[in-house]
């Protein structure tokens, strides 16, 4: 058996366009331009890329992109005068603070001071409280994004026995949380696990979110079921950078029902979810009809 390759690509494509037409109509018939504010703080490589990618699908999706990018010396109270002014301004709907932050910041301080209302990543304490209750609320990109494709590929999740591997704020909390808004039976797992090999054998449904590449070989993989590989790795391959995921992806794919790539499966889906989170962030600021088929 070969896996069904889960295309997060076209998947990302395809909501970039629904947030894209929901701007377009927002615009037309309301006057009003959805805006993300992204926040960099230093000089990531990585978070360089990623904040110009956000930037870039922002514009591309019709709505207003501000980019507020900080000197890694910048003092925590710069920063919060900063948040404080986002917060304030009625044309920001959506406010992202890019992490890491640099270490002389207080990463929780900084985003518990972001108006949970325009919190679109779903970081502020707030949010997690409404998110582990049940309760309408904004929900983290990559995460949602898992969902989307899960939802997508299986229909109804209820039911299935869930493992998520990794137990970080960003990912595999609320990825839990969401699995088990689903119905599913949810098993968190992390470094200290036992049997790890039999825990994730036990799985319908697979979310590696551990940040080792390929630490889940194909043979721990229940046959048929349904692999989410959230890590992108780089490593050296025959004298070259290449970007792997957390999951054996040749063997994890001849076991499984359907697998997501990497590059090409979660990655992109982050930021279509992002988008998403901006255009439902917006039209609760106003009032409106939320966007359907965009939130979790
Ligand atoms: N750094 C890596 N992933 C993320 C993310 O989803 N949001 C923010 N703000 N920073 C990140």
């Amino acid at each position: 058996m070969s896996a069904d390759i889960i295309d997060g690509k076209a998947h990302a494509a395809t909501i970039r366009d629904k947030v894209g037409a929901q701007v377009a109509r927002l615009t037309a018939q309301h006057a009003i331009t959805p805006g993300l504010a992204v926040v960099l703080v230093g000089e990531d490589p990585a978070s360089q890329v990623y904040v110009r990618a956000k930037g870039r699908h922002t514009v591309e999706a019709g709505m207003a992109s501000f980019e507020h990018r900080l000197a890694a010396d910048t003092s925590e109270a710069d920063l919060l005068a900063l948040i404080e002014r986002l917060n304030a301004d009625p044309q920001v709907h959506g406010i992202l603070v890019q992490l890491p932050l640099p270490g002389h910041l207080n990463a929780d301080l900084v985003i518990n001071a972001i108006d949970p209302a325009k919190d679109v990543d779903g970081f502020h304490i707030s949010n997690v409280g409404l998110l582990c209750t049940g309760q309408k609320c904004l929900v983290p990109c990559t995460p949602l994004g898992c969902l989307m494709l899960l939802r997508d590929h299986l229909g109804s999740l209820g039911g299935l026995d869930a493992v998520v591997l990794g137990r970080s704020n960003i990912v595999g909390k609320p990825m839990a949380q969401l699995l088990l808004r689903e119905n599913c039976t949810v098993t968190i797992a992390h470094s200290r696990t036992r049997d790890l090999a039999d825990v994730v054998r036990r799985a319908d449904i697979v979310v590696a979110a551990v940040g080792r590449p390929a630490m889940v070989p194909g043979d721990w993989i229940k046959p048929g079921a349904t692999v989410i590989d959230v890590g992108i790795n780089r490593i050296e391959r025959d004298g070259r950078t290449v970007l792997v995921g957390d999951v054996d992806f040749a063997s994890a794919r001849a076991v499984a029902g359907a697998i997501t790539p990497v590059p090409g499966g979660v990655g992109p889906m982050t930021i279509a979810c992002l988008l998403a989170n901006t255009l439902t962030a917006c039209c609760r600021a106003h009032g409106l009809p939320e966007p359907e088929g965009l939130t979790a």
